[in-house]
């Protein structure tokens, strides 16, 4: 029998600006969550944050894109909502952009991920929440884990990983997708994923001949994309993904390791800007020096036989990570010198906020011919 897994995310309202959730938001969550739960409409959740970020974990029986479990989650938004309203908490509401809800959230403004899976024996998963950051910054970790033999060893040594993955990328400028063979076209996926605005991808999953059914993600990771959705800024689409592991797929250790190097991703300050990913605990999922730098938290689950969550294990609270935090830490000092100047300023199309039209407009009598 199958279960779902959901992560559906949204900020509704920064404490202060947009550093962190509010616990009154998360203790709302929990409140209506339970109730769900005790009526049987979900099987079990948690919900965290991660930045500004309202987290929602569950697991069910409904699929994915369930009218149900996304209701279920948009009503947790509005409620949580008139609270942040109530504490006066920066942008309340700013993911919920449209009024009524309509059957699922995607396209609505809050970030989803979510897989339909029929449970291994033991079944071990990461769910990883990032702040000031968008869908794109996935790429490079997901290549790694599941492409990538010099991060995972089991590409190479575990006869079950050997074959490879299939990699589904989406175009969220023309809203296509692609399904690709990994090793086979692994030249071509990086052509497409290295530009990581435009092409990201979507989900894993395992070949034909794997010991897992060829139709079920091992991976999956929320792509959308808020400007777009609302016309204009309104918030970078700060991602959520969840990856399952060991027995034929990369283990643990090997869904981690591509942390261990905090890579440059857009977002950042007012969702304009460079910089590196910093791996963290949930303790410091609270990015303020330049309202970053931009933050990845990976919780550690077991799903039991009934769809239970037994978790989460924080995993970045780790010292093996510390040199990453450095090392970002470092890369965030180097970068943040250039101010205005790109790199680490985005350019003019990948900016949230642009004042370049108001400055032109100005100008524009005194621009002459050279
Ligand atoms: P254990 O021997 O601790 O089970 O670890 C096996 C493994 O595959 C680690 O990657
Ligand atoms: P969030 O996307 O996390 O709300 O951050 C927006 C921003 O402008 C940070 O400077
Ligand atoms: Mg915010
Ligand atoms: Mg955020
Ligand atoms: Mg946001
Ligand atoms: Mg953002």
């Amino acid at each position: 029998e199958k279960i779902t897994i959901s992560v559906i995310k949204a900020d509704i309202g920064g404490w202060p600006g947009h550093c962190k959730v509010h616990p009154a938001l998360i203790e709302k969550a929990n409140e209506l969550l339970g109730k769900a739960k005790e009526e049987g409409t979900i099987i079990d959740f948690y919900a965290t944050y991660c930045g500004d970020d309202l987290q929602l974990i569950m697991t069910h029986k409904h699929g994915v894109d369930s009218e149900k479990i996304h209701g279920l989650a948009w009503n947790v938004f509005k409620e949580a909502t008139e609270i942040a309203k109530e504490l006066g908490l920066y942008g309340a509401g700013q993911d919920l952009l449209k009024d009524a809800f309509s059957g699922n959230v995607r396209g609505m403004g809050p970030g989803v991920a979510e897989m339909e899976i029929t449970l291994r024996k033991s079944e071990p998963i990461v769910t990883f929440h990032m702040d000031k950051t968008e869908p794109g910054a996935f790429n490079l970790p997901i290549f790694r884990m599941f492409a990538d033999p010099f991060n995972t060893a089991g590409l190479v040594i575990d006869p079950h990983m050997h074959m490879g993955f299939r990699f589904e990328i989406w175009d969220i400028k023309e809203h296509k997708r692609v399904i690709m063979n990994s090793p086979e076209e692994l030249y071509d996926i990086l052509a497409l994923i290295g530009a990581k605005s435009r092409y990201v991808i979507k989900r894993v999953y395992p070949k034909k001949g794997h010991k897992l059914p060829e139709d079920e993600p091992v991976a999956v990771i929320s792509t959308e994309k808020l400007y777009e959705i609302a016309g204009e800024y309104v918030g970078k689409d700060d991602p959520v993904a969840i990856v399952r592991a060991q027995s034929g797929l990369p283990a643990l250790g090997e869904v981690l390791e591509p942390f261990a190097f905090p890579h440059l991703v857009s977002g950042w300050m007012r969702g304009s800007h460079n910089g590196p990913i910093m791996p963290v605990p949930l303790k410091y999922a609270t990015p303020s020096r330049f309202d970053g730098p931009p933050r990845v938290v990976a919780l550690g689950w077991q799903i039991n036989k009934d769809g239970k969550l037994i978790g989460p294990v924080d995993l970045f609270e780790d010292v093996a990570f510390d040199e990453a935090r450095k090392k970002a830490l470092e890369i965030a000092d180097y970068i943040r010198r250039h101010g205005p100047f790109e790199p680490h300023r985005l350019p003019l199309e990948e900016m949230e906020y642009t004042t370049l039209p108001g400055v032109l407009e100005k100008l524009k009598d005194r621009f002459e011919p050279v």
